[in-house]
């Protein structure tokens, strides 16, 4: 079995509507909402080629920054000029200023005008090595990018007038870079929703709905090969995250005996609590930023239901914000799961590692720039993944904190080294919560133990911060 490290999620082919790319992208995020600059991509191995569709007849440009700031960024930038001529360059950044590299290691493949979009095709190694520094080799985890575009042209070169700009964390080297083949026509679905009215009163709540999954897939095994969020249009910004957790054995044999399924509401009324501590085990996640639709690799499936297996409750979890303290604001979301009975090869388990997210399990400490905890899964705790096998494999993990979250590592440890990177982010960003999946898989043993750090930025805290469920809490 292979498990899947932590929690929540990643990026799949593309559902925008926004103008045709010129081949086809395993992977999508857009940069600026709802339409201004889209990102596409394709990397193998060594090479990666990218699109980016900027709504401007100016200019456009995209990069990797070392620090989240320009500065020190490498880019590229692209324009067309009245003439029709094309320009493309290999810049970097230093203080306010757009250099023109030395050696130019990223390559234009197309740029052009589609309707109101300027279109920049190009490619590039993944490791440049370049000692000037000049160019950056593309970060493992979730590096920050920058994309600027504007639409005044100075002596024929990019101005900085009329300049939109942004950053946004990108797993570039860690997406699933795939868009499995799903035959719908044999794949069952179904849809688990909320039906909520959120309550007025609070700017964070959890809401917790059982369900059951369907006869036919309690009896007869299936495997879950994709899911979708599903919205509800007006509810977006109240969404923040969901999961969806299973209940064991003794949730039916035990819980049900003497009481009856909660009904939905907070999940920390009493009879829910009661109810959670037979349902523990998280199975599926998304978190804002997202993707939509989650797919896994092709090969890998998560298995629900079955006879052998007795677990056919699962609850809902969705945390809402409503930090306006909106009145009257009517959720359904909910997730659909696409399931089949054509096995795929290998089935998938999820492990979660890090703090307790309660007030003992974190306290961090007010203005501070970057306050590391680090937080231990030694053998004892990694045993129960040792069970059944000796080795499992990791090919995916989904690093989770909260707002002061900004950097979060982490790390095998074996025979007291360390031998692998499960997640590797240098950023974090609580709006943007991706899958990190691993290009080769990482191969755990009995005996390993993992180690993640979080660095946290307390700077703008006057008081302590806990640990805790809430947005405004800490988690990891
Ligand atoms: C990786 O991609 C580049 C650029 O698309 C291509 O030239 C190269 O042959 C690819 N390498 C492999 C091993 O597929
Ligand atoms: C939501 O619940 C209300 C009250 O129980 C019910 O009247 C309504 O039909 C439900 N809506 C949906 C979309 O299920
Ligand atoms: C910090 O905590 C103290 C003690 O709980 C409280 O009195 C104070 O109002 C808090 N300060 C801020 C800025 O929240």
């Amino acid at each position: 079995m292979i498990f899947l490290l932590n929690i929540f999620f990643l990026i799949f082919g593309t559902t925008l509507s926004a103008p045709k790319t010129t081949e086809t992208y395993s992977n999508s995020l857009i940069l600026r909402e709802p339409d201004e600059f889209y990102l596409y991509w394709n990397y193998n191995e060594t090479d990666i080629v990218i699109e980016t569709h900027a709504k401007t007849s100016g200019w456009s440009s995209f990069g990797i920054s070392p620090t989240g700031g320009m500065d020190n960024s490498d880019v590229v930038v692209s324009w067309i000029n009245n003439d029709g001529s094309h320009h493309f360059s290999d810049r970097h950044i230093r203080g306010r200023q757009v250099l023109k590299d030395k050696v130019q290691n990223w390559f234009p493949i197309a740029i052009f005008q589609q309707d109101d979009y300027l279109i920049t095709k190009f490619t590039r190694k993944i490791k440049i090595c370049d000692e000037s520094n000049e160019d950056l080799d593309i970060p493992e985890g979730t590096p920050m990018t920058i994309f600027a575009y504007g639409s005044v042209l100075v002596d024929d070169d990019i101005g900085y007038h009329n300049t939109n700009r942004g950053t946004k964390t990108v797993p570039l080297i860690n997406s699933l870079n795939a868009a499995p083949k799903i035959n719908l026509d044999e794949v069952e679905q179904v849809e688990f929703r909320a039906n909520y009215t959120l309550d007025k009163s609070k700017d964070t709540e959890y809401f917790c709905t059982m369900f059951k999954l369907p006869v036919d897939w309690a009896k007869e095994k299936r495997h879950l090969i994709r899911y979708e969020t599903l919205y509800t249009p007006g509810t977006e910004e109240n969404l923040h995250h969901w999961t969806v957790n299973e209940c064991g054995p003794d949730f039916e044999k035990e819980f049900l005996k003497s009481n009856s399924i909660p009904d939905p509401a907070f999940c920390y009324s009493p009879n829910w609590i009661k109810a959670l501590s037979y349902c523990r085990k998280i199975s599926l996640a998304w978190a804002v930023g997202g993707s939509i639709i989650q797919d896994f690799p092709e090969d890998l499936a998560y298995p629900l239901g079955g006879s052998d297996q007795e677990t056919k409750y699962f609850f809902l979890e969705i945390h809402y914000d409503n930090p306006r303290l909106k009145n009257g604001v009517k959720d359904y979301s909910g997730v659909r799961f696409y399931a089949t009975k054509n096995y795929r090869k290998n089935e998938f388990g999820v492990f979660t590692v890090g703090a307790e997210e309660s007030a003992q399990g974190i306290i961090l400490p007010p203005r501070a720039e970057s306050f590391k905890l680090n937080y231990a899964c030694s053998r004892d705790c990694t045993d129960m993944l040792f069970e059944q096998q000796d080795e499992i494999k990791v090919f995916s993990t989904l690093p989770h904190a909260h707002l002061l979250g900004k950097e979060i590592y982490t790390k095998v440890i074996r025979d007291g080294k360390e031998v692998a990177y499960l997640a590797n982010n240098k950023f974090y960003d609580f709006n943007n919560q991706y899958y990190n999946f691993l290009n080769k898989p990482v191969t755990l043993k009995k005996g390993d133990e993992i180690v993640t750090k979080c660095v946290y930025g307390t700077n703008k805290k006057a008081n302590f911060t806990y640990g805790g469920l809430a947005t405004y809490n800490e988690m990891w």
